[in-house]
């Protein structure tokens, strides 16, 4: 069986910590897909969420993560793509619920308001998680047009 592939994407506040959860996955079952930002230099994050939304929409990728100061404004670029539910979540519960109830295909987690402990237990959880369907299923449906269940 082809491992998935998760992308992943920061601007430059979220750089370090996408560096930390890059070595994450490393040890993880995944493909990983990384679309940049490749150091600090100062870019704007809604090129980055635009980016790896695509990725998520196009089939390059199941799961996305992105990363910014807050984890805020790259999900807002990247929940622009009706595919795409990009979740900031801050803690595990959150990070939970998103995949559970929301089938949540992108993580945006903030580097400037999450612990990089933190963080990459989000990461674990987020992957590990499925949807749980039923009720939630005509709910999601509403959201938008829906990227392939995970
Ligand atoms: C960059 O300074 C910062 O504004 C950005 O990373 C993010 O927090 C925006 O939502």
């Amino acid at each position: 069986m082809s491992k998935r592939v998760i992308a992943i994407a920061s601007d430059h506040a979220g750089f370090q910590l996408k560096q930390e959860l890059l070595a994450e996955l490393a040890g993880l079952d995944a493909e990983v897909l990384d679309l940049g930002t490749h150091d600090q230099e100062s870019v704007d994050y809604p090129d980055f969420g635009v980016e790896l939304a695509a990725a998520v929409a196009d089939g390059r990728a199941g799961l996305g993560v992105l990363v910014c100061g807050t984890g805020i404004g790259i999900a807002i670029a990247a929940n622009r793509n009706p595919a795409v539910r990009a979740a900031p979540c801050h803690n595990t519960t959150s990070t939970r619920l998103a995949r559970q109830h929301n089938d949540a295909n992108v993580l945006a987690l903030g580097a400037r308001t999450t612990g990089p402990e933190v963080a990459k237990d989000c990461l674990r959880v987020f992957l590990e998680t499925s949807f749980e369907g039923g009720r939630h299923e005509r709910r999601v449906a509403k959201l938008g047009n829906g990227a392939a269940r995970t």
